[in-house]
């Protein structure tokens, strides 16, 4: 995409997956391609950076997924779980989410929403 052609940047549930090495050129990408005031949103699992915390968010998301045994898809709950424990091994964290955007040239960097693992991220670039 041309250099300061979108107005914003949306992504749900994707970033997480990719490798850091990734994740930090994509950055670098979406700031190049956002207009000045575009709006950069990410709704994504995102590592509390208190790992106490994120222990405890870990722990009840694993819980949660008790919900599929009940609704008769006890598959879906391994499948769930298996996905979870492969990101354990590449966690993006908040704090690395807002060091990118701090990196990049964002300003008014917000965490929006956190439901456990599951959190927003919103700022605009500068
Ligand atoms: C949970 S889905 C979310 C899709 C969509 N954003 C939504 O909210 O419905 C995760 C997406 O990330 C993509 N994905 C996972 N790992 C990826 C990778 N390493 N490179 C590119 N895409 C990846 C998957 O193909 C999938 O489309």
């Amino acid at each position: 995409m041309e250099s300061e052609s979108a107005d914003a940047f949306a992504a749900a549930f994707t970033l997480h997956n990719f490798k850091e090495v990734v994740r930090t050129q994509l950055l670098e990408q979406i700031s190049r391609i956002l207009k000045k005031g575009g709006l950069f949103v990410n709704a994504d699992i995102l590592t509390h950076d208190d790992p106490i915390k994120h222990k405890k968010d870990l722990e009840d998301q694993l819980r949660a997924f008790d919900i599929f045994e009940k609704l008769g898809h006890p598959e879906l709950k391994r499948e769930w779980i298996k996905h979870y424990a492969e990101d354990q091994k590449n966690k993006f964290t908040e704090a690395e989410q807002i060091f990118l955007l701090k990196n990049n040239g964002f300003a008014d960097i917000q965490t929006v929403f956190r439901k456990r693992l599951e959190a927003t991220v919103t700022a605009v670039k500068k």
